[in-house]
């Protein structure tokens, strides 16, 4: 069985979808970003059950029940919180969940003799020195407490994974995961005004926001917006599967990008949602955001070679499922 933490999540719950095709899982999430209508929506795609533990990765002792009652093979460990801003204003409940959340997780996983684990990183862990494609052995900076987080716990893996070869560990770098299930039933639902930009565009699109701010137009990029890697939650999905195989395969410690190795502009992104999905999306152009690069894509050298991962949907998919999520799953 896999231990799924924050699999009601918007990536975890992806992957449970992807996993439950060969795979029996536990669900581990305290709900503090996700509902327990997603549990219902997993079954009506899956036609399966997953086991479902409403709990928190910081609770010691529960974590010991779970890994006493039932028999874990691995774990892929999705529970954190991901709000940029937010870190920067209650760092410590980032270094709580994130940091502390993986260290209790990890230390469950030594007890019960549990060492297989997927780790989810991102792309913010390049910081904003490094030039583009950014490959896995690039120097790590971050500019923010939730990119440090992400950091603290690779290192932690990393003197984990030296310190005993018994652990298998898969650190997996997300570039910008978006879109939804095609089913329409998941996806992204961010809890007040989205930060990302493809719910903000969704949310334009449904009238719910008079308009999208652009933030800046004078980057160094093809049109002056800023250039990233979008992948769709669904590929990113099946990364995990491959990673889990690749982890019951080979020993030690890996770091992978999970992108599609292209980039993209804002304004690419916004022409591409209009035509997708024949509705207009009215822009402004404003002040850059602070903090942000003008591109970040993923060199996707390694995740070919070592996972044989390959992004199989395109910017037109992405933007489709998004906006298709947005009228039917969001509304039910
Ligand atoms: P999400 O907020 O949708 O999912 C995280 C889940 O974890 C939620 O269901 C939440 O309720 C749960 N959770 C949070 N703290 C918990 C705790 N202490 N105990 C138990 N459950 C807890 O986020 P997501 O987009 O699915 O991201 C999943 C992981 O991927 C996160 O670690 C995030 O940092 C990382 N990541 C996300 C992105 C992105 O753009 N979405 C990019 C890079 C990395
Ligand atoms: C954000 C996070 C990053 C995280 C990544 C993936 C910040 C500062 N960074 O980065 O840590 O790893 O998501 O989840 O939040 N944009 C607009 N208008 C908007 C929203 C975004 O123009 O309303 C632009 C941004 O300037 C950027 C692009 O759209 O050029 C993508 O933005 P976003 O979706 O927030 O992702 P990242 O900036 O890559």
């Amino acid at each position: 069985m896999i231990l799924v933490t924050g699999g009601l999540g918007y990536i975890g719950s992806h992957t449970v979808v992807e996993l439950l095709k060969s795979e029996e899982v536990l669900i581990l999430d305290n709900l503090y970003n996700s509902e327990k209508k997603v549990l219902n929506r997993i079954d009506q795609i899956t036609g399966k059950d997953p086991v479902f533990i409403e709990g928190d990765i910081r609770d010691e002792k529960l974590l010991d029940q779970i890994f006493t009652r039932y028999n874990i093979e691995s774990v892929i460990h999705f529970a954190g919180l991901k709000a940029v801003g937010e870190s920067v204003e209650v760092p410590l409940r980032y270094y709580d969940h994130n940091v502390n959340g993986t260290l209790t997780l990890l230390k469950a996983m030594a007890k019960h003799k549990v060492f297989n684990l997927v780790f989810s990183s991102s792309a913010t862990v390049y910081g904003d020195k490094n030039p583009v494609p950014f490959h896995e052995e690039m120097p790590l900076s971050t500019t923010n407490p939730y990119g440090t987080t992400k950091r603290m716990i690779e290192e932690m893996l990393g003197d984990l994974s030296r310190s005993d070869e018994k652990w298998r560990i898969m650190i997996l770098r997300y570039f910008n995961p978006v879109g939804a299930h095609s089913s329409g039933l998941i996806g992204e639902s961010p809890k007040g005004i989205p930060n990302n930009l493809m719910p903000f565009i969704c949310q334009v699109a449904k009238g719910e926001r008079p308009k999208l701010n652009i933030f800046g137009n004078d980057y160094n990029t093809p049109d002056g917006t800023g250039v990233r890697d979008y992948i769709h939650v669904v590929d990113l999905a099946r990364g995990h599967v491959l990673a889990l195989e690749y982890l019951l395969k080979n020993i030690g410690l890996e770091i992978v990008n999970l992108g599609t190795g292209r980039g993209y502009s804002v304004l690419e992104m916004v022409k591409t949602f209009e035509k997708v999905n024949q509705i207009s999306i009215p822009f402004e152009v404003v002040n850059r955001r602070s903090g942000d690069i003008a591109s970040c894509y993923a060199s996707t050298d390694k995740a070919k070679v070592i996972l044989k991962f390959d992004a199989h949907k395109n910017l037109e998919d992405m933007c489709a499922d998004a906006w298709y999520y947005m009228n039917l799953g969001e509304n039910q």
